[in-house]
């Protein structure tokens, strides 16, 4: 997809990943960039520095998502790309067990990692079906291809992410809707403010700007799969070649980092 003249609406754009999306799709010469965000003040400040509109925006509530839709259409027409990138980050905690995290925080997390996904797809996909033309983009994790240590709801919300941009892709293809699905590993962003030294540093960090540069491409390339850090395909091909030999180094990983 070319991002000149098109409308585009991207979730948890006022920090991070998604304000560098937004920054570059607008230099991109988009027609116009919807900044939508539970940080409303913080969706506005970008929106202001990128002549876009800015919306407060839970995305764990679908009709605040139908509204955020409806408000695109009125300013800019019809949304040709929608990037759902709004994401939180809850980890096992210091009782170290997979099954640590509160029911209440796996609620959240499923809420806001995996239904806002469905909530925004079902917001946007009517109307571009019948156009017969359309971008989903979804922000998951290299954590839902391979796992992140010491973060089981995080793991498991964005694998999640990925079987539903899967099914997106296979069910919508045929009636001209595009899918990609970002899986960064460490990023620069607030999200990982004090985890620099930590598993989910991973090999190291990429500021937010070089994960916008991979996502333009990868929209480009009408790409499924963007990996804006190059090494997680081969850790995929080797998860997928020896199960659980991958396991074992997961395992040997996590001693080392959490021991
Ligand atoms: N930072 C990383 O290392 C990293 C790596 C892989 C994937 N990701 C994913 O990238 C996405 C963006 O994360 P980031 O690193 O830019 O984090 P960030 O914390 O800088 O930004 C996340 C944004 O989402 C917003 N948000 C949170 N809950 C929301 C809700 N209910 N409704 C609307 N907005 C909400 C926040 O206000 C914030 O502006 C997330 O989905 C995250 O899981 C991040």
């Amino acid at each position: 997809m070319e991002l000149r003249n098109k409308t585009i609406v991207v979730t948890g754009g006022a920090s991070g990943i998604g304000a560098a999306m937004c920054e570059r799709f607008a230099r991109e010469g988009a027609r116009g960039v919807v900044v939508a965000d539970l940080d409303g003040p913080g969706a506005r400040g970008v929106a202001e520095r990128i002549g876009g509109l800015g919306l407060d925006c839970d995305v764990t509530d679908e009709q605040a998502l139908r509204d955020v839709v409806a408000k695109t259409e009125a300013r800019f027409g019809p949304v040709d790309l929608l990037c759902s990138n709004a994401g939180i980050f809850l980890g096992d905690g210091p009782e170290g067990m997979a099954t640590s995290l509160s029911n209440e925080g796996w609620q959240r997390i499923w809420n806001v990692n995996v239904m806002a996904h469905i909530y925004g797809a079902r917001a946007v996909l009517p109307s571009m079906i019948a156009r017969g033309q359309g971008y989903l983009l979804q922000t998951a994790s290299a954590a839902g291809l391979l796992n992140q240590i010491g973060d089981a709801a995080y793991s498991t919300t964005k694998h999640a992410a990925i079987g539903f941009a899967e099914s997106l892709a296979i069910t919508h293809g045929d009636q001209g809707i595009k899918v990609s699905v970002l899986c960064p590993q460490g990023v620069a962003t607030p999200m990982l403010a004090g985890l620099e030294d930590s598993p989910q540093a991973g090999d190291g960090l990429l500021q937010p700007a070089e994960v916008a540069d991979a996502v333009v491409e990868g929209l480009s390339d009408e790409r499924f799969l963007i990996l804006p850090h190059p090494q997680v395909r081969t850790y995929m091909e080797r998860k997928v070649a020896d199960y659980d030999r991958w396991l074992g180094g997961m395992r040997k990983l996590r001693r080392r980092f959490l021991a």
